[in-house]
């Protein structure tokens, strides 16, 4: 029997991290995750993966630039020997030149059934439009906004009286089953 070393992936943060968090559950013979890492050093994310002894990685791009940033993430990445991408609220738009770079080995969470409500505050346009259900998709990473291949879907209801924070929250419970799933999967292809 010949067994397949699990893959090795990097999570790009830019906040709470819950995302990573679940992706950290799930971690094991699929795959491990060798660097979480953001854009802000000061990410509640960072600190928990630090707590869990995940190797960290924080660089703002704040006085040097995109592509001097970008070059240094890349730099991290390899380092660490990340083979794949996992974007869990990560909220900077990645350069032409980076997609590239791993194109086909990165992957996002994003709430909404895309290919409905790409960008920002998906769960009050979901409720504006009247939608009986709202959701997550995981995607592939491409140049263009939340429109790469999708990996995944989960949907929720939409109750009657939701405001935007109470779909959020029953949304991002969904991406926490939804997401770890689909890596599993996509780990394989
Ligand atoms: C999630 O809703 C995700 O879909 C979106 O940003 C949010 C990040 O939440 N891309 P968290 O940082 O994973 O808790």
């Amino acid at each position: 029997m010949t067994t397949v070393a699990p893959a090795r992936i990097a999570v790009l943060i830019s906040g709470r991290g819950s995302n990573m968090q679940a992706l950290a559950a799930a971690q094991g013979d699929a795959y491990r995750i060798v660097l979480v890492a953001s854009d802000r050093p000061d990410a509640a994310g960072l600190a928990w993966a630090r707590e869990q002894g995940l190797p960290t990685f924080a660089l703002s791009p704040k006085g040097i630039g995109k592509p001097a940033y970008e070059a240094e993430v890349d730099r991290a990445l390899r380092e660490a020997g990340a083979e794949r991408i996992a974007l869990a609220g990560y909220m900077r738009l990645l350069s032409d030149a980076f997609v590239a770079r791993w194109r086909g080995r990165i992957i996002n969470i994003h709430p909404s059934l895309l290919p409905k409500y790409k960008g920002l505050d998906t769960h009050a346009r979901a409720i504006a439009a009247g939608d009986p259900v709202a959701g997550c998709s995981v995607h592939v990473v491409t140049e263009e906004l939340d429109a790469g291949t999708v990996l995944g879907r989960a949907e929720v209801p939409i109750h009657p009286d939701d405001t935007a924070d109470t779909l959020a929250a029953r949304v991002l419970a969904a991406e926490h089953r939804l997401y770890p799933t689909v890596l599993k999967e996509f780990v394989r292809t």
